[in-house]
């Protein structure tokens, strides 16, 4: 782009984007778009934070970063996960600066105003006392746990998971999520806009190709000709485990208002897989309260900023972490029993094969995807059915930015 637009131009483009074809090259390359996407999706959406089992006691804390702001996730004195801004109400220095900790107080490292687990003024040397201590709590940020995963908000007014969770709890409930730990966690820096990302994993119409550890095993990537009756046969598996089979869809323009996008369904592996493993076998004991094996795998979104894939025996988190306009951060944490022990129980290696191969694949037909739609031969293109849930992304990204 050679001269700057702003809004105005921003809501010309939307307008001028051909529906059912890929983006105009300007929504990966101007950075009005980019501080567009900052403002309107990273600073206002939910995005996963973490899980509870990082902060089991009383004054563990988290930090959560997106594009420049940081929220202090801690578990206060009651046992209530809070979130508050990382920024001391004195002179708005960052209070925590490690990314984990315990501590009994925020103790800001510039003058020592203290804070409480709850955010509440502790402690602020030589304050005139005309000025109200309550008002200078830490501002608290919104925070929402699902099935023990953590959820942070910067919006002024976030959605509500009311919706979300009365319909999702049943279908995820019975995968035991709440008593999971994190066996592993691995970032993987991607030289592409995060928006390529999102698209990516949102489409298996490039999974034959890019992807034979994971097509050979999953059925996705197949035409719902040959994916239906497949799918159709792993409903009475499902039910006779404890797993659900049901298919819901709130995402888009079907989401209620009010609430984050978001949606469950479960598929099935090919024959010998019962989870996404390299041999088929599995991989750790068993999730929740699932009584066997299934060989299927839920695809769970919670917003579609924070898809997860449950299979019987572990589940697969993903978080898109935008950088700046052409780098991003694809992270993927991996769950397993809170019981399972490394070495006795699974094996890390085997444990993440699959996601570990699949997004190293990712990465590298994303980069390639940014690379060409810089070039000034780019011009969008058409997407096909299989690419149905990209354009469903692409629509709802669009009309939030403007
Ligand atoms: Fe925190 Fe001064 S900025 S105590
Ligand atoms: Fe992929």
């Amino acid at each position: 782009m050679t001269k700057p637009f702003g809004q105005t131009d921003i809501a010309a483009l939307v307008a001028r984007q051909r529906p059912g074809l890929s983006l105009e090259q300007a929504f990966y390359a101007a950075p009005e778009i980019f501080a567009a996407d900052t403002a309107r999706i990273f600073h206002q959406d939910w995005q996963l934070a973490g899980h509870i089992s990082e902060i089991p006691e009383a004054g563990d804390y988290l930090l959560f970063e997106v594009m420049g702001e940081s929220v202090i996730v801690v578990r206060s004195e009651t046992g209530a996960v809070q979130a508050h801004a990382n920024v001391c109400r004195h002179r708005g220095s960052r209070l925590c600066i490690e990314p984990r900790g315990n501590v009994r107080r925020f103790t800001c490292p510039y003058h020592a105003w203290a804070y409480n687990l709850d955010g509440s003024l502790f402690h602020a040397r030589q304050l005139d006392p005309e000025h109200d201590r309550d008002a200078l709590a830490l501002k608290p940020v919104a925070v929402e746990l699902f099935e023990g995963l953590i959820y942070v908000s910067l919006a002024r007014t976030p959605t509500r998971f009311d919706e979300l969770r009365a319909e999702l709890t049943p279908h995820v409930r019975p995968f035991g999520l709440e008593r999971t730990r994190i066996a592993h966690r691995r970032s993987y820096p991607v030289r592409a806009n995060w928006k390529l990302l999102v698209e990516n994993y949102n489409e298996c119409y490039h999974c034959t190709a890019a992807h034979p550890e994971f097509a050979r095993s999953h059925v996705i990537h197949m035409t719902p000709d040959r994916s239906a009756p497949l799918n159709a046969e792993l409903k009475a598996r499902s039910a006779a485990v404890g797993a659900s089979a049901d298919t819901i869809d709130r995402i888009g323009s079907q989401a209620p208002a009010q609430s984050p996008d978001y949606s469950y369904n479960r598929y099935a592996l090919f024959e010998g897989y019962q989870t996404g493993s390299e041999s088929g076998e599995p991989l750790a004991p068993l999730l929740g309260d699932l009584t066997g094996y299934d060989g299927g795998a839920s695809d769970v979104y919670v917003s579609v900023l924070n898809p997860m894939l449950i299979y019987c025996d572990h589940a697969v988190l993903y978080r898109f972490i935008p950088v700046d306009l052409h780098n991003s951060i694809q992270e993927i944490i991996w769950l397993v029993h809170e019981d399972a022990v490394e070495g006795r129980d699974y094996d890390r290696d085997r444990l993440t094969w699959l996601w570990d191969v699949t997004t190293e694949a990712d990465k590298r037909i994303i980069e390639a995807n940014q690379e060409g739609i810089g070039s000034r031969y780019y011009e969008p293109g058409p997407l096909v059915a299989m690419e149905s849930f990209t354009r469903r992304f692409l629509d709802a990204y669009l009309s939030r930015l403007v």
